[in-house]
């Protein structure tokens, strides 16, 4: 019999490795595996979500007008100019399948995102993968990388899992060098823990070339619930909603979304929880001798002497019930992603390292 075969690209596709949440003999888990916000949702999203449980026999909205007007005021911008999905990993799946395929080059860059080739190798375009500069990502290296099948750009600003990013100018830079008919894709997933950062919203606004992605699953604490939402140009929004689902979010997603969008009191709070704490951990780190680049993101990237050092300091805050993240995957085998805790979390990662690292010496 012949054998049925799956579409070009489909059988290229690593399949994705969530974090870890349980260690075997091992009570009392911390899981900072997964850029998961320590203190959950607002609890105005919670409520909504328990509310909207009461329609469960209605369909829910299929023009999301609710959420994208909420997301335009708070943000600032056209509502009619953001689309949204189940997770900004659907708003980048529409990208991907709208505007490229096969014979086409889509760029992604070193310690990138792994979704990005993924999405790539779905829609049946070869993805190419850009050094960086220092685990930074590098514009120039980007633009000398594009060539007549480019046609999308992803990158991650701030990125992970480096939690490095690069300035505004340097993202206008790289919209105004790229070759006519690509896009740039900037993924705003960790944009709101980096105080004044609009995530790219401005240069949006001002080019035909350039979409920003956004997350419910970060600062708002809704990672379980799977929205997110992106904004460009109105021609490519009406372009992504022909590929979208009419019902792709349920009422309780559209409701809670809706809700923590628009407390910003309790967002404002998450963000600078997370800015206390992740400096905190950082110093901490430097004490043990754990170097780290500065974080614009809930996490930091912990750098180990190599990636023996980097496994038995994963097996050690393993046994102390703490989960974090090994990045070999992304290139970066000497080095461990730490999502930033609320304070006790902080507290048990710093002091096990630092007994890791006595141990070491
Ligand atoms: C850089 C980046 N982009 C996108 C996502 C996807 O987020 P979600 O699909 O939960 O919105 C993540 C999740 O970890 C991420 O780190």
């Amino acid at each position: 019999m012949t054998k049925i075969t799956p579409q070009p690209g489909i059988m290229e596709i690593a399949l994705y490795v969530g974090g870890t949440a349980h260690v075997e003999g091992v009570s009392d888990v911390v899981k900072l595996s997964s850029n998961e916000n320590p203190f959950g949702p607002s609890p105005a999203a919670s409520e909504a979500a328990r509310r909207a449980t009461y329609e469960l026999h209605r369909y829910p909205a299929t023009d999301h007008a609710g959420l994208r007007a909420a997301i335009g005021e708070i943000h600032d911008i056209d509502p009619d100019q953001v689309i949204c999905g189940v997770g900004s990993d659907e708003v980048l799946q529409f990208i991907a399948q709208s505007y490229a395929g096969p014979g086409d080059e889509v760029i992604y860059t070193e310690h990138g995102f792994s979704m990005y080739p993924i999405l790539a190798h779905a829609c049946g375009a070869t993805p190419v993968k850009v050094a960086e500069k220092d685990r930074v990502v590098d514009v120039d290296a980007i633009l000398a990388a594009c060539n007549d099948k480019t046609r999308i750009v992803f990158i991650a600003n701030p990125a992970n899992p480096t939690g490095t990013m690069i300035d505004l100018d340097e993202c206008a830079r790289l919209a105004n060098g790229l070759p006519e008919g690509a896009l740039l894709v900037l993924d705003g997933a960790y944009a709101e823990f980096e105080q004044g950062y609009d995530g790219g919203a401005s240069l949006v606004a001002s080019r035909c070339n350039v979409i920003m992605t956004r997350t419910f699953s970060k600062i708002h604490g809704l990672g379980g619930l799977r929205i997110g939402w992106g904004y460009a140009p109105r021609d490519i929004i009406d372009v992504l909603n022909r590929v979208r689902q009419p019902f792709n979010l349920s009422t309780v997603q559209l409701a809670a979304a809706e809700a923590a969008v628009r407390d910003t009191g309790y967002t404002e709070k998450c963000r600078a929880e997370n800015e206390r704490l992740r400096g905190w951990l950082a110093e901490a780190l430097a004490r043990h001798g754990v170097k780290t680049d500065v974080s614009h993101t809930n996490f930091i990237l912990a750098r180990f002497a190599d990636a023996a050092e980097a496994d038995a300091c994963d097996a050690y805050l393993k046994s102390q019930g703490l989960i974090v993240r090994k990045v070999g995957g992304y290139g970066l085998p000497n080095c461990l992603r730490i999502t930033v805790g609320d304070e006790p979390a902080c507290r048990r990662v710093a002091h096990a390292v630092g007994q890791f690292r006595e141990g070491a010496e």
